[in-house]
C-alpha cells in the first residue's frame, strides 16, 4: 500500500476513478474491518472534503439486552461528533439499513424522520454494505451544501461498498 493518498484534480468521476483502485489496494492488504473502514472513511473524506464521512455497523446489543440486528452503531468516521446509535428504519441511515437500498437525499430537511446529528448537514447519501445478502453496515456521507450527491456518487460509492462487503451491494 502506498504511503500517500493521490487526489487528482478534475471532475468527481475522475476523482472517484483515481480513488477506487487506491481503496482496493488498501483493503486487499488488511482483513480487519474496523481498520479498513477507518482508512476508507479517511480516503473519501480527504478526496472530496465532505462535512462528515463514516460508517455505522449493525449491532446486536442495546442497554445490555440482545436485540439482534435492530441498531446501527457508530463506527470509524471523519468529521464532527455524531449520533452513536440509530434504530433500524429511522432516519436516512436506518432507512438504508431497513431497505438495503442506497438513499440519495438532496435536502435532508425534506426527508421524513431525518436525524439531525448536525444542523450544518444539508444533503446526504447512505450506501448499505452487504454480506451474505444482509446489511452489516452502512457508509454515510453528509455535505454542508444542498444536492451534493447524485447518480454518479451512488454508482461509485456502491462500488466502494462492494470492496468492503461481499460484492452483493446492489
Ligand atoms: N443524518 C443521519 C444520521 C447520521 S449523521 O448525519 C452522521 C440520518 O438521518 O440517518
Amino acid at each position: 500500500m502506498s504511503e500517500n493518498l493521490e487526489i487528482v484534480n478534475g471532475t468527481k468521476e475522475e476523482k472517484y476513478a483515481a480513488l477506487l483502485p487506491q481503496i482496493e489496494s488498501v483493503v486487499e492488504g488488511e482483513t480487519d474491518m474496523i481498520a479498513n473502514m477507518a482508512n476508507v472513511a479517511s480516503m473519501i473524506h480527504e478526496t472530496f472534503g465532505f462535512w462528515w464521512t463514516g460508517f455505522y455497523r449493525v449491532g446486536s446489543v442495546s442497554e445490555g439486552k440482545y436485540v439482534a440486528g435492530e441498531y446501527l452503531i457508530l463506527g470509524p468516521f471523519q468529521g464532527p461528533l455524531a449520533c452513536m446509535r440509530i434504530k433500524k428504519g429511522k432516519g436516512v441511515c436506518g432507512t438504508a439499513f431497513a431497505t438495503g437500498e442506497t438513499q440519495v437525499v438532496p435536502d435532508v430537511d425534506k426527508f421524513p424522520g431525518h436525524i439531525a446529528c448536525s444542523s450544518a448537514s444539508r444533503s446526504e447519501i447512505v450506501v448499505p454494505l452487504m454480506r451474505n445478502g444482509e446489511v452489516f453496515a452502512v457508509l454515510d456521507i453528509d455535505s454542508a451544501e444542498l444536492a451534493t450527491f447524485d447518480e454518479v456518487d451512488k454508482q461509485w460509492l456502491e462500488r466502494v461498498a462492494k470492496v468492503l462487503g461481499d460484492g452483493n451491494a446492489n
